[in-house]
Order: structure tokens, then sequence, then C-alpha cells
């Protein structure tokens, strides 16, 4: 009789050890199991965290690179204005110095608008600039830019008060703008740049009459490296003209019509 109570004892009890060992186990195995999850986590951060650094110390350098490519850059564009104003040079020879002159020019725009995206913030320069100035010299501009094509140029003035802004960035913003424009219209078309004022606004209104925009493109326009470019496009354009106008606490609109053209308003506080 004792010895069934007895066993009936053991084999219980060893039931409860066997059990408890089971729960241990399963216990151990959910732990460890949640312990590789944290592993791979922590490793997929580090990873991150390593993808991070990399890439800022590409920032840093590309900066650092960019800046002193501008020094060359402006060197090689000094000679070519030289060359370009000496007259005793045969008009075929001026006419390819002042093809290296636009193309090094477009290098140093290039070279400045990457160096104001790997910098990220941009910290402006302001200027007091006349409307009147500053679309005369853009007019320039954009006139040996849009040499060999058929393009009718307007630009249309109404602010007369003097107005702060980024000078040099604000150029390119429109040049940027005029270039994304002569790109969609062709050998032939008609481009406009207008500028209005009310009260202490500024709007700039640039217009084109080119392939336009579908809602797909319109879409990505903004995205870092996105182009739809033809002929050949980095894609930080417009995220550039929009980080400028952004950093002089104005806003854009763009307004585009397959096959019409694209209309972009760019309104700036004239403070
Ligand atoms: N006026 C325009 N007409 C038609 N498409 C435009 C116009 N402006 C911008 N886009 C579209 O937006 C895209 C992005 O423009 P963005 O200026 O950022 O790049 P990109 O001109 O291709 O290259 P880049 O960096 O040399 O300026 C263009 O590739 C084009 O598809
Ligand atoms: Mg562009």
């Amino acid at each position: 009789e004792k010895a069934t109570v007895a066993f009936s004892i053991i084999r219980s009890l060893s039931a409860m050890v066997r059990k408890s060992n089971e729960t241990f186990l399963e216990d151990l195995k959910a732990k460890n199991e949640k312990l590789e999850i944290a592993n791979k986590n922590l490793r997929e951060a580090q990873e991150e965290l390593i993808r991070q650094e990399r890439f800022s110390n590409l920032g840093k350098f590309s900066s650092m690179i960019l800046h002193d490519l501008k020094n060359p850059i402006s060197i090689i564009k000094a000679y070519a204005q030289m060359l370009k104003g000496d007259e005793s040079l045969p008009e075929r020879t001026i006419k390819y110095i002042s093809n290296i002159h636009n193309e090094v020019e477009r290098l140093n725009n290039l070279a400045n608008e990457l160096l104001d995206y790997s910098r990220g913030d941009i910290r402006l320069n302001m200027n007091i600039v006349n409307i009147d100035d500053f679309l005369s010299r853009l007019k320039t501009s954009i006139e040996s830019r849009f040499a060999n094509k058929n393009i009718n140029l307007r630009f249309e003035n109404s602010c007369k008060n003097p107005v702060l802004l980024d000078y040099e960035r604000f150029f390119r913003v429109l040049m940027n703008l005029a270039e994304n424009a002569r790109k969609a219209m062709g050998k032939k078309g008609i481009f406009s740049i207008s500028v209005t004022e009310d009260h202490s606004f500024i709007t700039f209104i640039v217009q084109d009459n080119g392939e336009g925009m579908d809602k797909e493109t319109m879409k990505h326009i903004f995205e870092p490296f996105y182009s739809s470019s033809k002929s050949g496009g980095t894609g930080l354009g417009m995220v550039i003209v929009k980080n400028v106008i952004e950093a002089h606490d104005g806003h854009m609109e763009v307004e585009s019509t397959p096959g019409r053209g694209t209309k972009i308003s760019i309104t700036i506080p004239a403070k």
C-alpha cells in the first residue's frame, strides 16, 4: 500500500519536474528567438549607421572637392572671357571661345548647385536687387543659351521697387527654369518671364510653350535625381529651385499641360 502511494508520489513529482523542464525549455527557446531578432535588428541598425556615415563623409568630401573645382573653372572662364574680347582673332575662333565660355559657365553653375545640395541647408546671401537690372542680365545669359534656336523671348517687369534676395542663387533659379524650358521647347517656341509686385510680395511667372508634363512626371519633378530629359540631366535642377525659393520664405506652383507647355509661378516676400 505504502509503496504504491510512494510510487505515485514519485511519478507525479517526476511528471511535474518534466513539465517544468519542458516549459523551461520552451521559455528558453522563446527568449532565444527574441534575442536573435533583437540581434538582427541591432546588426541592421549598425549597418544603416555605417551606410549613413559613409554618405555623410561622401557629402563632406564632395563639397570640398566641388569647392576646389570652382577655382580652375573660374580661371578657365576668365581666360575665355579675355580671348572673347580679342578682336584680332578670326570670327570662327571667337565663336569657339564663346562656346567654351558658355560651357564653363554651365560647369560653374553645376558645381555651385551641387555645393548647395551637398550642404543641405542653404545660407542666403541677401542683396538689394533692382529687378530691371536683374532681368537684363538674365536676358543676356538666356539669349546666349537659346542661340541657334528660334525662340521668342519675352521679359516684362512692373516691379519698380528694390527687392531683397540672394542675387546669384535667384539668378540660377531662373536659369534652371529657362534651361528646362529650352529642353522642353525643341527648335522653336515662346519663353517668357514676367515679374509683378503685389503689396509686399513679388511674383515671377516663367512660362514656355514646350512639350509640357503629364501627371506622372509632375509627381516626380522635385525628387532628387529624377530626370526625364533625353538630352541628359542630373535631375537636381528643380530640387535646388525649390530649396532656394523656400529659403527665401517663398513658394512655387507648377502648372503644365502635355503638348501645351508649362507655367511656373514663384512668390517671395519683398521684405
Ligand atoms: N518646363 C518644363 N517642361 C517640361 N518638363 C519639365 C519642365 N521643367 C521640368 N520638367 C521635367 O522635370 C524633370 C526634372 O527637372 P530638373 O530640372 O530637376 O532636372 P533636369 O532638367 O532633367 O536635369 P538638371 O539637373 O540638369 O536640371 C525634367 O527632367 C522634366 O521631365
Ligand atoms: Mg533642369
